[in-house]
């Protein structure tokens, strides 16, 4: 488990005597937080498909080079998911990490978002096949399209229905399959974007720390600024949609970078104030990897040297939703991130949206657990075949109780 710092809650038959005791009349929260609580990051994972796709590769594509490239985004490759792939099984894999490195049993679950621009359907939610698949069998599960910022919204509401006591466990992925959402005869956006997940779980802790602050905000007078026209129910998809490649991602990128470049210092400065902080108590940025020049331009709007950002877009492009949390990972990967630091994370995207989050990080490296990992893999082979099972009964279902024929 990750050694987290929250006491209270990790053995599973305490869990369930919570569960029990908030079932029973008259207990529970009424309405009111139990009493202060915090929501701690206890666990993380990443998944990126293994094909990279370099720039030379798409300079064979369109015409552009690598030299543009670079200069331009900071961009140097990108991952392209397999065909048997999609946005669910990265953020499938992301989750289960995920929960490795919390040692937290998919049915300890009490909540799933996936926020992502490019989910396997418009309906069903990414998030109930990732439910699904998990054996997740507690937990609601939810879509959110916030674009590029849709994690830290997830973040953000994850972190509140913790801290006021009306869930324990939620799992927050950022997951995106932009591979398949681009135009590859544009130049101008296909050059940008990359396929991966980033998950998060988090979990309640009477110690201060965890998210301690989030800003949200958005302004669809920009909506056409950065868009997929069509596909919904306002341009359904048509032979003409497809033929003028409208259900592909639209963008006019110097408006999208100078939005980018104001909304980043403000929402990473309000955040920082809201948690009572000033950026001298910052460790590390992590923002949304979309352009270096971009995260150039907010350092130096926010003062901060460049060992205290992290930047991993040269490897991934912007994978959009799963920018930060797969930069996250890298970051504790990579030592870069300890104990009591303070991070900011801080987004923006399609909406228009933006946010930040404060993230005072209080988990250690996680322990190695070997069999309670086996215990997962036997649940997740369950999950499979309780899905399975469902289905089949639900089959057996319709065909034994036939609802009775109407009456003339
Ligand atoms: O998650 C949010 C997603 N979106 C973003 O973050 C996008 C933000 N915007 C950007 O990152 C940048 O605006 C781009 C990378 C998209 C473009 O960079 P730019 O420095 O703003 O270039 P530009 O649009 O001003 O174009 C400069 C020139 C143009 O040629 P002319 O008109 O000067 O002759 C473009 O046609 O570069 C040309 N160009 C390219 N050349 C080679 C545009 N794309 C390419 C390309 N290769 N891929």
């Amino acid at each position: 488990m990750a050694d987290t710092p929250d006491t209270e809650y990790p053995s599973p038959l305490r869990r369930l005597g919570t569960r029990l005791k908030q079932k029973l009349p008259g207990n529970g929260n009424g309405g009111r937080p139990r009493s202060l609580r915090y929501a701690h990051l206890i666990g993380w994972g990443k998944y990126l498909p293994e094909k990279v796709l370099t720039n030379a590769e798409i300079a064979q594509i369109v015409g552009t080079s690598d030299e543009w490239i670079v200069a331009r985004t900071g961009i140097r490759e990108r991952r392209i998911a397999a065909e048997h792939e999609s946005t669910a099984t990265m953020a499938l894999s992301a989750a289960r990490e995920a929960l490795e490195t919390a040692d937290l049993n998919p049915a300890d679950l009490d909540l799933i978002i996936v926020a992502t621009a490019s989910p396997d359907h418009i309906f069903p939610a990414t998030a109930c096949l990732v439910q699904d698949t998990l054996g997740a069998v507690n937990a609601g599960a939810f879509d959110l399209s916030a674009a590029c910022t849709g994690w830290i919204y997830g973040l953000s509401l994850a972190a509140q229905a913790i801290a006021t006591g009306s869930l324990d466990h939620a799992l927050v992925i950022g997951a995106e399959t932009m591979s398949r959402m681009v135009n590859w005869e544009d130049r101008e956006t296909c050059i940008l974007f990359g396929d991966g997940a980033g998950a998060v779980v988090l979990g309640p802790s009477r110690k201060p720390g965890g998210v301690l602050s989030s800003v949200l905000g958005a302004d669809g007078s920009g909506g056409d600024m950065l868009s997929v026209p069509a596909g919904g129910s306002r341009m359904p998809a048509s032979p003409e949609t497809v033929s003028n490649h409208l259900h592909t991602i639209h963008m006019d990128g110097r408006k999208v970078f100078r939005f980018a470049t104001r909304v980043i210092r403000q929402a990473a400065i309000e955040a920082v104030e809201k948690a009572g902080l000033t950026m001298d108590d910052i460790a590390l940025l992590i923002p949304h990897q979309a352009n270096s020049r971009i995260i150039q331009s907010a350092a130096r709007g926010l003062k901060l040297p460049a060992e205290r950002i992290f930047v991993n877009l040269d490897r991934y492009g912007n994978t959009s939703a799963a920018s930060i949390p797969i930069a996250l990972c890298e970051a504790l990967e990579e030592g870069r991130v300890e104990p009591g630091d303070r991070l900011v994370t801080v987004g923006f995207g399609a909406g228009l949206t933006w946010g930040a989050a404060v993230i005072e990080w209080m988990a250690k490296p996680p322990l190695e657990r070997p069999w309670r990992s086996r215990l997962r893999s036997v649940l997740y082979a369950l999950a499979g075949v309780r899905s399975r099972l469902r289905r089949w009964w639900r089959q057996l279902e319709t065909w034994l109780f036939r609802p009775p024929a109407a009456r003339p």
